[in-house]
């Protein structure tokens, strides 16, 4: 059996890097996957590094695509990639999560009636404004497998109509920290480097279109981590390209009182969440991951896809006004004792969604 996997981002990097894994280990004779990186994320630090780390194999095939407009990168790669599957022909086509290389693969797949199966589906904001939110309805609605998360994504996919084909695995991202933790906390010397004490510093992250690209929101954002940087703690900020392009086009400058890095590679990331005091993010995967190590998080937006970490006080949905986020980064606890439940499954979403591949690929 042949399987295209399309990855494009640095999130799917990744989640493809324990699925990949879980096909060596299980079925290396039955399935040969065929890994196509549209070229998304091009630069070092957000593409070959995580490649390096995770031990995922080069890609078969690099299309270069790199930046643009949502219609033109999207439609770009569309293109790309439906010539790649004409001449593979694969059994089915692998996306992951809620890029644009997610829709992308999905679409040229099934306009050419090639089976789709979706990482991470049923996830909704329900923020259509978002790029993500219209590209994981679309890749849903053209999956006939949906590998999802968690329970609520099982039931927002019922809500929309879509009953077969859903099988509900666990987080691939669990599964990652779950590998990848142990081995960041004894190669990564981030903390050193950064001269950070555990606990004794907030991480923040900011990359969201609908962060970066609202002048008002990023300044207001921007206001809240210097106060906090200021009256708590250190802040530590690895910048996003598009922020960083953000801040320069709307000619906004960062005095250095701020601990601000280039985007850094997963096991640094890693640590620095594991023992960060508090994790403030528009991203995602890090507000799961920080539920993951226990560490409180602060959700940089006005809601969330991972509404099981919001439950019991994990994660509060704190949107973009300063005054807000300071008064929550000052009082942000883990609730105390807790072991995070298994929400997310149980660490062994990748082998559960190799053994669905294997069984239900004609
Ligand atoms: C993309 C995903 C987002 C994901 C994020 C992880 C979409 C719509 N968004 O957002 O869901 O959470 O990746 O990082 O697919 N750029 C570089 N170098 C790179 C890549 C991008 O400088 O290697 C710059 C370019 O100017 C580009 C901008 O960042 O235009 C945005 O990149 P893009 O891939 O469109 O979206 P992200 O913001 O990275």
């Amino acid at each position: 059996m042949r399987i295209v996997t399309i990855v494009g981002a640095r999130p799917q990097f990744v989640k493809a890097s324990v699925v990949s894994k879980a096909f060596r280990k299980l079925a290396p004779q039955r399935i040969q996957e065929i890994l196509v990186h549209t070229g998304q994320h091009y630069d070092t630090e957000l593409s070959d590094v995580f490649f390096r780390q995770l031990g995922i194999p080069k890609p078969v095939i690099n299309l270069g695509i790199g930046s643009g407009t949502n219609g033109a990168q999207t439609g770009r790669m569309l293109e790309s990639i439906e010539q790649v599957l004409m001449e593979e022909r694969p059994d089915r086509v692998l996306v992951y999560g809620d890029t644009n290389s997610t829709l992308a693969g999905a679409l040229a797949a099934a306009k050419l009636h090639i089976p789709v199966a979706h990482v991470e589906a049923g996830l909704r904001s329900f923020n259509r404004h978002m790029p993500e939110e219209i590209n994981r309805v679309v890749t849903d609605h053209v999956s006939d497998l949906l590998f999802c998360p968690t329970k609520t994504a099982v039931e927002n996919l019922r809500q929309e109509g879509i009953v077969r084909g859903i099988h509900q695995v666990g987080d691939v991202m669990y599964d990652c920290v779950l590998t990848f933790a142990p081995i960041a906390e004894q190669n990564s010397k981030i903390l050193g480097e950064l001269n950070l004490k555990p606990k004794g510093y907030f991480l923040a992250t900011i990359h969201r279109a609908e962060n970066t690209d609202d002048p008002a929101r990023l300044k207001s954002l921007l206001d809240a981590l210097f106060e906090i940087n200021r009256r708590l703690a250190p802040v530590v900020w690895p910048v996003h390209p598009r922020t960083r392009k953000a801040m320069l086009s709307y000619k906004i400058t960062l005095d250095d009182s701020l601990c601000l890095t280039a985007p850094l590679p997963y096991l640094d990331m890693q640590q620095l969440m594991a023992n960060a005091r508090c994790v403030m993010t528009d991203s995602g995967g890090m507000q799961k991951e920080a539920f993951f190590h226990q560490v409180p998080c602060l959700t940089l937006r006005d809601e969330t896809e991972w509404v099981e970490t919001t439950e019991c006080g994990y994660n509060q949905i704190v949107g973009t006004d300063a005054k807000k986020i300071i008064e929550a980064a000052a009082t942000a606890r883990f609730p105390n004792g807790s072991k995070s439940p298994e929400l997310f499954g149980n660490g062994k979403a990748s082998l559960a969604i190799v053994n669905l591949l294997v069984t239900q690929t004609s």
